[in-house]
């Protein structure tokens, strides 16, 4: 197989381990940069309208514009969100770094408030920092 469908069974296998294993995690996706902008890739959750978000909007736009995990404990309480499911009540958002470039992004909602903590942070910035390897 291609070094591209390789590449596309890493993202499909993360997303799966994640959702698949992870009781609070009910919505599981990546976002990557195409010109300029993030797209949506693989996931695992409800439908979402948002498949191209501009980077600064949004709770993924801002990750990718500070270059930071962004947790938000209630989704309600931020008024630059971009609201996918009515069920979501929480959400993280960890950048995909190369040096200081901004590959992608994981994106997670939880229905529980509050649902992520810093073990979820630590985890989900080891998955993307061995992604960023291979990127
Ligand atoms: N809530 C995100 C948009 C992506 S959907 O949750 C899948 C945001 O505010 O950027």
């Amino acid at each position: 197989i291609s070094k591209e469908e390789q590449l596309d069974n890493v993202y499909q296998g993360i997303v799966e381990l994640l959702d698949n294993n992870i009781p609070y995690y009910n919505w599981t996706g990546f976002y990557m940069i195409e010109n300029g902008e993030l797209v949506l890739g693989h996931y695992l959750g409800a439908h979402t309208d948002h498949t191209h978000i501009q980077i600064g909007q949004g709770i993924c736009g801002q990750a990718a514009d500070r270059k930071e995990t962004f947790i938000v404990d209630d989704v309600t309480k931020e008024t630059n969100y971009l609201a996918c499911s009515f069920e979501t009540a929480s959400e993280i958002v960890v950048p995909i770094l190369k040096g200081d470039d901004v590959l992608g992004e994981i994106d997670i909602d939880s229905h529980e408030p509050s649902a992520f903590d810093s073990l979820d942070q630590h985890l989900l910035e080891s998955i993307c920092a061995k992604l960023a390897e291979r990127l």
